[in-house]
């Protein structure tokens, strides 16, 4: 019985793809391949899983109603992985409407797809750490109150979760959500900080530093989140009632961004042009997850410190993403 996962083009979402096939899963992947970045990047993933016996691509936008269910034409889904979103933080201030397309739409989709599947066992999908907005209290707890997001990207994951909420108290579509805390590693994001620095070092352009430096986040290597989320797929919420959670996903270790540039700095040996600029509107000083929750039911820890995790990214791009991007 395959599983659906949406995003597969994704950072996220192909490494997912990929650990289901390599232990034994059939798999449906479906992904709108958007130019939010350049799509050859999301192509480029998508080749590592196309070809395999238990992978099928749809090409497709979880939020036209009908296209999902007419995607797995007739075959029994009974677990979901929802990783497709409009995602990034200050994309948000140039284009809401992404947001709420793919977020709140999108999200609705996946809520009546999974209702309306015979027998559904669970939805696991992805919200965000930075529903915690510009909350001060750290770690960052599954119980704080997160009524005051400071992104329209936020607002939407926040919403995602009481949609998820209501549709687990009302239809009981058993579901997990799960608080990312900035994911990174090979085949990432190019949006995102530790991307947009590795490349400008090497290109040996300046980088813009936030904050002089001060601020903090929890970088959680990718082969850690697909830890979390493929435990969790197996593991439906049965006993609460509703039948829905949410737990962080971070590395419960923060890293300083002055100190994460300085291991940049080291692995690449290069020395980094910093560019000091205030805050920008929209982001926070610190994510730092509380992970007891996820370690008390899951036995989950984070194995990857950032050193190795960005060494491997490090590794990758230099070797396979650089080249590759030269002959393509
Ligand atoms: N990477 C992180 O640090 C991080 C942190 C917090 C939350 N998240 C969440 O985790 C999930 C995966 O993130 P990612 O880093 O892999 O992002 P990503 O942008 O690499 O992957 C998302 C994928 O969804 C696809 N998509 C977007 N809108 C779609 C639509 N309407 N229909 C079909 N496909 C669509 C995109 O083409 C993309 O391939 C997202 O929900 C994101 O918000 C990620």
């Amino acid at each position: 019985m395959p599983i659906l996962v949406t995003g597969a083009a994704g950072f996220i979402g192909s490494h997912v793809c990929l650990r289901l096939i390599e232990r034994g899963d059939e798999v449906i992947g479906v992904d709108n391949l958007n130019d939010y970045y350049d799509p050859m990047l999301k192509k480029a993933r998508l080749a590592r899983l196309v070809g395999k016996r238990e992978f099928a691509f749809r090409e497709l936008d979880i939020a036209d109603p009908m296209a999902l269910a007419e995607s797995v034409s007739g075959q029994t889904i009974k677990k979901v992985v929802h990783l497709a979103a409009q995602a990034g933080v200050r994309h948000s201030l140039e284009n809401p409407r992404a947001y709420i397309r793919a977020n709140i739409n999108g999200h609705l989709e996946i809520l009546e797809f999974c209702r309306a599947c015979p027998g559904f066992e669970h939805l696991v999908y992805a919200s965000s750490s930075s529903v915690y907005g510009g909350n001060r209290k750290v770690p960052f707890s599954e119980a704080d109150p997160v009524d005051h997001p400071v992104s329209l990207y936020a607002a939407t994951k926040k919403s995602d979760e009481l949609m998820s909420h209501a549709y687990a108290h009302l239809f009981g579509v058993a579901q997990t959500g799960l608080r990312f805390f900035t994911v990174y590693g090979p085949w990432g994001r190019p949006d995102m900080a530790y991307w947009i620095f590795t490349q400008a070092m090497l290109e040996d352009k300046p980088i813009r530093v936030f904050n002089n430096g001060d601020m903090w986040r929890d970088f959680t290597y990718i082969d850690d989140v697909v830890d979390a989320v493929v435990a969790m797929l197996d593991k439906a919420p049965s006993a609460e009632a509703p039948p829905h959670r949410i737990y962080n996903v971070g590395n419960n270790r923060p890293a300083r961004l002055g100190d994460f540039i300085d291991t940049l700095e080291k692995l690449l040996e290069v020395k980094a042009d910093r560019q000091f600029e205030p805050m920008q509107a929209g982001d926070v000083t610190r994510t730092y997850a509380d992970m007891t929750l996820l370690e008390r039911d899951f036995g989950f820890r984070p194995r990857t410190s950032l050193e190795v995790g960005l060494g491997k990214f490090v590794d990758w791009y230099r070797s396979e993403w650089t080249t590759r991007s030269v002959a393509l």
